[in-house]
Formats: C-alpha cells, sequence, structure tokens
C-alpha cells in the first residue's frame, strides 16, 4: 500500500460539482434489467468498482450488458434467461451486490458460489440469509452461512411476512426480489423506513408491488419490463462537498443533480439543523426520484442530536457528519447507530481513531459518538481502513488541518467516486 499525503494551504472551495450517479440506483438499474424483457438503457450510471461487479455478475449469468462510459445498455431476457455462472462470483467490496443478489439467486434454477474481499468476507449475511432461508432457500456458507464465502442452491420458495429486526434496505430488497420468485406474496414490513429504491423502480418496471398497512407486498405475477433510468446523483457522495463548503472558510458549491428521495435525505435536515447555509433549488422528478441542486456556503455551526428515524436516512453519512461535527460550537451526540459497526469497516472505531489523532474531541459509544467542538485539526497519521467513506472524510479533514495528513491509501475511493480527486481539483481555489 502507498501511503499518500494531502496538504491544502488555505483552501476554498467554489464553484459547481456534478457528482456521480447514485451507487444504490445504479445497483439496482443493473438487477432490474437484467431480470426484465427488453433493453434497459442506464444513463449516468456510476462507474464505480462496487457496481463494476453487479455488471459482472449479470455478464457471468449470461446478460449483454454494454457499456459506454456512464451510459448502459442491458439486453434483459426475464428471469427465466439467467443461466447458471461457469464459476464462483467474486463480489469484492459490494454488500448491496452480495445481499441483493443472495435474494434473487434464491430462487433461480441453479447453484452459484459467490465470495468477496476481506472485508466482505467479515460482514453479517445472516440477516438475509435467516429470512431467506424461512422462504425455504437452500443457503450454506461460512459459520452455517453467516458469512461469505456462500454457495445458494436456488429452487422454489413461498412468500413470507417478515419483520425487518435491523434497519436495512438491502435486507428489504433482497426479500422483495426473492418475492418475485416466491409462491403466493411476500410481505416486507420496517419499523424505521430504509431508502425505497427497490420498491420505486420495481413499479417502474412493472412488478406487482404495492404498500398498504401489512407493509410492502410483491407476488411473482407478470414479467418485468425494460425500462429507462436515469440515474440522480449520489447524495452520499455529494454528502463530502456538503460538509467542506459548510467547514472551508469562504466556500460556496453548489452540487448539481442530486438524489433527494426523502429516504436519503436525512443530512439536508441535520445540516439545517446545524445551522448551516444550505439551499434546495431546480427541483424536479425523473424516473420517480427527486432530485435538484444544493448549495451550501461557509458558516458557523452549532452541535446536534442525530438519531432515531433519521439514522437510516444519513447512516453513509456519519462518517463525514462526525468531522463536519468537530468543528461545531458544541455538543453532538450519534445514537441508534450500531449498523456502522459492520459496514466495509467498522466505522464507529475508524472514526473515532483518525478523528483523535487529529485532535479532536470525539468519544465512541456503543451505537454511535459523542463529539464536542469546536476544535481545530492538527495533522497526523491516520488510515482509511481501506473504506472508500473513511478515506473521504480523510482528505475533506486534510482542508482544514494545520498540518498535512497522511493515509494508508487512496484508492478504496474508486468504491463509489472514482472522480472525487478530479471534482475536489475543480473547486479548489
Ligand atoms: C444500501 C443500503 C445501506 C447502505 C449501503 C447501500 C442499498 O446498507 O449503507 O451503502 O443500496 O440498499 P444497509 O442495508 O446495510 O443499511
Amino acid at each position: 500500500m502507498s501511503h499518500v499525503q494531502f496538504e491544502y494551504t488555505s483552501p476554498k472551495l467554489e464553484g459547481d460539482v456534478i457528482v456521480p450517479g447514485d451507487k444504490s440506483i445504479s445497483h439496482r438499474s443493473i438487477i432490474f434489467g437484467s431480470i426484465s424483457h427488453g433493453i434497459t438503457k442506464i444513463t449516468n450510471f456510476l462507474d464505480g468498482e462496487d457496481c463494476l461487479r453487479t455488471i459482472h455478475a449479470f455478464r457471468a449469468m449470461g446478460v449483454q450488458i454494454e457499456k459506454d462510459g456512464n451510459t448502459v445498455l442491458v439486453h434483459g431476457n426475464g428471469l427465466e434467461g439467467l443461466k447458471k455462472p461457469t464459476k464462483a462470483l467474486d463480489f469484492g467490496n459490494s454488500g448491496t451486490t452480495t445481499r441483493l443478489m443472495l435474494g434473487l439467486l434464491s430462487g433461480l434454477p441453479f447453484e452459484t458460489s459467490i465470495y468477496g474481499d476481506a472485508s466482505l468476507t467479515k460482514r453479517p449475511m445472516d440477516r438475509v440469509v435467516t429470512p431467506l432461508r424461512k422462504m425455504g432457500a437452500v443457503i450454506d456458507g461460512d459459520a452455517d452461512g453467516k458469512f461469505l464465502p456462500i454457495t445458494v442452491q436456488g429452487g422454489t420458495l413461498d412468500g413470507i411476512t417478515y419483520r425487518l429486526p435491523v434497519k436495512s434496505a438491502q435486507v428489504k430488497s433482497a426479500l422483495l426480489l426473492a418475492g418475485l420468485l416466491a409462491e403466493g406474496e411476500t410481505v416486507v414490513q420496517e419499523e424505521t423506513e430504509t431508502r425505497n429504491h427497490t420498491e420505486v423502480m420495481l413499479q417502474a418496471f412493472g412488478a406487482d408491488l404495492k404498500q398498504n398497512k401489512e407493509g410492502i407486498v410483491v407476488t411473482n405475477k407478470g414479467n418485468l419490463t425494460a425500462c429507462d433510468v436515469e440515474v440522480p446523483g449520489d447524495i452520499s457522495s455529494a454528502a463530502f462537498f456538503l460538509a467542506a463548503g459548510a467547514i472551508v472558510p469562504g466556500s460556496a458549491i453548489t452540487l448539481k443533480n442530486v438524489g433527494l428521495n426523502e429516504s436519503r435525505t436525512g443530512i439536508l435536515d441535520v445540516l439545517k439543523e446545524m445551522g448551516a447555509a444550505i439551499t434546495v433549488s431546480n427541483e424536479r422528478t425523473t424516473g420517480g426520484e427527486k432530485i435538484g441542486d444544493l448549495t451550501i456556503k461557509y458558516t458557523a455551526l452549532k452541535g446536534t442530536m442525530i438519531e432515531g428515524d433519521v439514522i437510516p436516512r444519513l447512516i453513509d453519512e456519519i462518517p463525514i457528519l462526525a468531522l463536519l461535527a468537530t468543528q461545531a460550537d458544541g455538543k453532538t451526540i450519534i445514537k441508534d447507530a450500531e449498523e456502522l459497526r459492520v459496514k466495509e469497516t467498522d466505522r464507529i472505531e475508524a472514526v473515532c481513531q483518525n478523528l483523535q489523532v487529529l485532535g479532536a474531541n470525539i468519544t465512541a459509544t456503543e451505537d454511535g459518538m459523542i463529539i464536542e467542538g469546536p476544535t481545530k485539526l492538527t495533522g497526523g497519521k491516520i488510515s482509511s481502513y481501506m473504506d472508500h467513506r473513511i478515506a473521504m472524510m480523510g482528505v475533506i479533514a486534510a482542508l482544514i488541518s494545520e498540518e498535512p495528513i497522511e493515509m494508508d491509501e487512496k484508492d478504496s475511493i474508486n468504491i463509489s467516486y472514482p472522480t472525487f480527486f478530479d471534482d475536489l481539483e475543480a473547486i479548489l481555489q
């Protein structure tokens, strides 16, 4: 691993950024396009490593997928068009690919083996394996299917009613995908709403999916039909520049065409609560997803409480929000975010270790962290923990640190934001 050093002297960020396509929607566009009949044209597809894993998986199952930069054409032949891959599928670092594919593979008439990198191999899969087994899925894997590598012997499934014990859109989506292949109704109930892209997109692709007082209900009625997808900009990527704009003195940034689906905009609520100067303009809807432009300007911030129902609406933004909180006046408490411990790395530990090295006043708790600000950040040696969002937090920290920040690597950023440094350079004055 080659160490990298970040040093920015008196930076100021000004200008427009068009952040890349949404990771969650990009994955789903490939999955739903591949299981539909007809050609799905995807524009603004995220060319990040995770989403490429999903493309590779469907190519390995016989789907013709043409990719030209951020435009992708998926030639779907329906669920029955998918073929047994000739070798085990490598899902790399991608939790979304793994969990959603486990749902789909459970109902397909062949056996598939899947594996991933060191991080993915440590992430819990029992959260999907347990309910899928209740539907009749035959799944074998390390520690009784808790961890990869896993082999799925696809077969007949029965619909179930399942209340999610974890706040996870990946689990919800895995069950809805299995529900497309199961006998009878599959009902998923969630206490706290998680991102709903699967529901929005399945309806656009013609699935029999409805939401009623029982929960989200899907059946295996009918074929899905191809549907063009214009992927909105990823608010989870925009988050790094939103935070940068708010904490780097003199900054003013506009982020264009950002997805504003309410199940994802918790960060905007928190930024407003902290006193950030943020405005939303040019709001419109594309493919059932709200998008708009976000303008952020540097201003004084105050600490806040982040807990409860907002957590799933900003779960991936917590590392960068923690950095932001080190610059806010007073205490910021983050609670109910135990899911952070099972992300690409334990993000509670990674965030706290790194920000402590940089001189922040931050303490880890079981399900979150407590940050007391404002503190000047020194420089120092930190680690990305091979986690894209921890790495980007480190780079943004370097914009306000008094000395350079050294990090063990930066390539993990390609997982979700391959053009991150180009976009940063373009607005750096
Ligand atoms: C995702 C759901 C979230 C999120 C991940 C993408 C998705 O994970 O953290 O980056 O696309 O469904 P969980 O379902 O584990 O909360």
